[in-house]
């Protein structure tokens, strides 16, 4: 049986840092709110010149490079984005061109915050059917181009960034479920509307404590179903590997496995919500932090707009 095995991680982040002291000047809030309500002291976002392309380049420069693989090598590109570079071509080929990597397919996937755990199940399953060997994943977003920063209640909470991985064709245990759900009937309840105007930028709209109750009670769903489908038990998860959306979140998901909050990769103090770079992100710190090492099984999961949500159980 054929398995998709990650063979390399990698990520980058913007220079620019917005912290929460920063936004005290221009916003009616507090470090003291923002920190007890979200976890977030910090956000990198990008500079007027950066695209999501250029965030993910660098992302899959990393990635290829730790994978060791010639980059020629890589047989299909999927870039899961909600902010890309333009309404076409897509990330995913402006991504390639910068790589100079000729012919192969590339695409975008937008399943906004959960965009990185569908991107994975759909490459899971090129390499399943053997339709792809070596396929470089990356979840990349500039949400401080959607954000309105005189909404307190949203301009606190996002993030930019891009993280990448490479999955191989394997013989060995790789990824051993990916499941993924959408409901469209919540759209409005975290969304970017059309304002109709040229002159005037789409920004995100959100019921925030809806949105909350939404998240805490799905993701404790797809933890279940996750398990289930593969015959495991909460204890032998080794990491949780969380979308990074708010700590009061992941800290439900926590107590829903009985797991120590020292067993959760947590980046949502220095990154806010990077949307789909936030799981590879954060996979990608827990490996450069030495916590997550060969052999360990790690469960991934991510709730979003759509909505949309989803995991991956994976053995490292
Ligand atoms: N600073 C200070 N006060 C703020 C504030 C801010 N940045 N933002 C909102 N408030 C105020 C509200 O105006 C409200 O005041 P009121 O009681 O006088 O009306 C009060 O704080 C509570 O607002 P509420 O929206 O109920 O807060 P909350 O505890 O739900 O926290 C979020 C708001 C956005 C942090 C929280 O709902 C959240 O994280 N939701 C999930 C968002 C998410 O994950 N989205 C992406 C999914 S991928």
């Amino acid at each position: 049986m054929t398995f998709s095995k990650i063979i390399g991680v990698g990520s980058y982040l913007p220079k620019n840092l917005l912290t929460n002291k920063d936004l005290e000047e221009s916003l009616d809030t507090t470090d003291e709110w923002i920190t007890s309500r979200t976890g977030i002291k910090q956000r990198h976002i990008v500079s007027k010149n950066e695209a999501t392309s250029d965030l993910a380049l660098e992302a899959s420069l990393k990635a290829i490079s730790a994978s060791g693989i010639d980059k020629n090598d890589i047989d299909l590109i999927i870039v899961a984005t909600t902010t890309p570079d333009k309404v076409f071509p897509s990330t995913a080929c402006i991504l390639q061109a910068k790589l100079k990597i000729n012919e192969c397919p590339a695409f975008d996937i937008q399943a906004v915050c959960s965009g990185f755990i569908y991107a994975l199940s759909i490459a899971d399953n090129f390499i399943k059917t053997n339709s792809a060997k070596k396929i470089l994943v990356v979840g990349a977003d500039s949400m401080s181009k959607i954000t309105d920063y005189k909404d307190r209640s949203n301009a606190i909470l996002w993030g930019d960034g891009a993280g990448a991985v490479i999955l191989s064709a394997s013989d060995n245990l790789g990824i051993l479920s990916t499941h993924i759900h959408s409901d469209g009937k919540f759209e409005n309840l975290l969304h970017v509307p059309k304002k109709n105007d040229p002159s005037l930028i789409d920004t995100i709209e959100m019921q925030g404590s809806q949105v909350f109750k939404m998240a805490v009670n799905t993701l404790d769903k797809i933890v279940d179903e996750t398990l289930l489908a593969n015959n495991l038990h909460k204890k032998d998860i080794d990491w949780l590997v969380p979308h990074q959306a708010n700590i009061r979140i992941l800290e439900a998901t926590a107590r829903k496995l009985d797991m120590d909050m020292s067993k959760v990769i947590v980046t949502i103090d220095r990154h806010g919500n990077t949307s789909a770079a936030s799981i590879p992100l954060a996979l990608d710190q827990g490996v450069k932090e030495n916590k997550i090492k060969p052999g360990n099984l790690i469960l991934m999961e991510a709730f979003g707009g759509g909505f949309t949500w989803g995991s991956a159980l994976i053995r490292f």
